[in-house]
Formats: structure tokens, C-alpha cells, sequence
């Protein structure tokens, strides 16, 4: 990873199996307007809306000029070939997307996605011109059973295993299983420290420096409420925002309070 002064802050937006094409052009017309019309948004993070597959042309097409970025919800590793229902990293970045989100615990826990499925999805995704939001979290029951270490280190070093710091482009997400759409958020501290260990993990699998270097969001029941306390902890780097993310005014005062953590 190129070394950078100072991360970036970094709020996406996973619309998950919600808005239909013209829904999610709305929404990312709202989003817009308000982009446009709050003056501190020239300072405001990175905001990445990542809608349904079938609706990222509508949305790229709603964004454009708004100085906001596209995502996918995921990609197929392989560049081309025969898998019905799959779509490459090439195809969504002919759409517009420069993001993609890899290994979301619903894909790995709800569809069987392995830790190498996934270590194969973030090379295809650079491989393709993408930012891959890597996703790591630790399910409650392995919380309880004091996995959790064990967990995030193996999900990481699998992730990123062999890989060159100096070329890589990725953004990791701290996701705990047990906080994703359930209102139960972690705690700062939490995320605090499930951040500082996933850095280390980097520094050990990427070589030093490279965990200070990467931006770690936060994602599970981030809402307006809660979002500033978490982007207190300088180890907190953005979030992912699932629910939150599908009203306007709501994503858009997550990306404020993203904002003014500075
Ligand atoms: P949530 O989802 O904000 O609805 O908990 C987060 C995610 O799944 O990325």
C-alpha cells in the first residue's frame, strides 16, 4: 500500500437486496442534493453508495458529477467464463464502479463464501481496477467462546496472504456478526481494539506499516445516533452502513458526523 500522510475517512452505503434501478436512482439523487447543498462537503470522507447489481447503471448515472463513488456488493474472481448469474470486477467497472465489497458475512456465513473465496475476490478486484472493502467479523457464538482474535486473524492473513503492500489497493471492514442489522452495535473500545488487532495482523502479513496505512471502517448498526462516538477512536476509520443507509437524511448525517471527526 502507498504510504499516505493521513487515511482517508470513508462511508459506504450497502443498499443490499433493497431499491429496485429507478429506487436507487432516487436515492442517489437525494444524496446528491444533499452532497450539494451542505458547504461542508468539500471536506466531507469518501461516500461510496453500493446498490443492487441490477440497479448500479441507474445509480452511476444519478451520481455522476456529484463527486460521490459506486460499489459493488460483490464480484466473481475469475475475469470471464462460464458462471450463470456471476459478473466480473471488469463488468462493474464498466459501469462506473470503482469499489467493490468482498466477503460480507452474509455472503460467507449465507452462501457458504470461503476465506480463500474471498482472498481470490480482492485480487480480482485490483486485478480489475477496484477498491475491494474487505469485510472481517466474528460471529457472537465465536465471541463467546473467546475466538474472536483467532477469527479476524485468520480471516485477515487469508485475505491478504502474499500479497505486495506497494501495489495493493483495499480497504478492510470490521464487521461483527453479531452487531450486522441486529441494533446492537459494538462498543468504541470494541471496535477500537478489533481495529488495532486487525492493523497488527497487516503489519505481520503485508510487512510494517502497512496496517497504520489502511483504512479500517466499522460496520454493524451504525446509525445517526451512534456513528460520531465510533469515529472518535482514531482506529476507526469510516463505516459500512447497511440499514442506515437507505434513507437519505439518516446515511447523510453519518457522513457529517464522519466529517467533523476530522
Ligand atoms: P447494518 O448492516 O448497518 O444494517 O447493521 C451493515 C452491513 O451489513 O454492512
Amino acid at each position: 500500500m502507498k504510504p499516505i500522510a493521513r487515511r482517508p475517512r470513508i462511508v459506504a452505503g450497502n443498499w443490499k437486496m433493497h431499491r429496485t434501478a429507478p429506487e436507487a436512482a432516487a436515492l442517489a439523487r437525494e444524496l446528491a442534493s444533499l452532497r450539494a447543498a451542505d458547504p461542508a462537503s468539500s471536506s466531507a470522507p469518501v461516500v461510496v453508495l453500493c446498490p443492487a447489481a441490477p440497479a448500479l447503471e441507474s445509480a452511476a448515472r444519478a451520481l455522476a458529477g456529484s463527486g460521490m463513488a459506486l460499489g459493488a456488493q460483490n464480484l466473481h474472481s475469475e475475469p470471464q467464463g462460464a458462471y450463470t448469474g456471476e459478473y466480473s470486477g471488469a463488468m462493474l467497472a464498466s459501469v462506473g464502479c470503482r469499489w467493490v465489497i468482498v466477503g460480507h458475512s452474509e455472503r460467507r456465513h449465507g452462501m457458504g463464501e470461503t476465506d480463500a473465496q474471498v482472498a481470490a475476490k480482492l485480487r480480482a478486484a485490483n486485478r480489475d481496477g477496484l477498491v475491494p472493502i474487505v469485510c472481517v467479523g466474528e460471529t457472537l457464538a465465536e465471541r463467546e467462546a473467546n475466538r474472536t482474535e483467532e477469527v479476524l486473524v485468520r480471516q485477515t492473513t487469508t485475505a491478504f496472504h502474499g500479497l505486495g503492500a506497494s501495489d495493493l489497493a483495499a480497504v478492510v471492514a470490521y464487521e461483527p456478526v453479531w452487531a450486522i442489522g441486529t441494533g446492537k452495535v459494538a462498543s468504541p473500545e470494541q471496535a477500537r481494539d478489533a481495529h488495532r488487532l486487525i492493523r497488527g495482523t497487516l503489519d505481520a502479513v503485508l510487512g510494517r506499516g502497512a496496517g497504520e496505512a489502511m483504512p479500517i471502517l466499522y460496520g454493524g448498526s451504525v446509525n445517526p445516533g451512534n456513528a460520531a462516538a465510533l469515529f472518535a477512536e482514531r482506529d476507526v476509520d469510516g463505516a459500512l452502513v447497511g440499514g442506515a443507509s437507505l434513507e437519505a437524511a439518516s446515511f447523510w448525517r453519518i457522513v457529517i458526523a464522519a466529517a467533523s471527526a476530522g
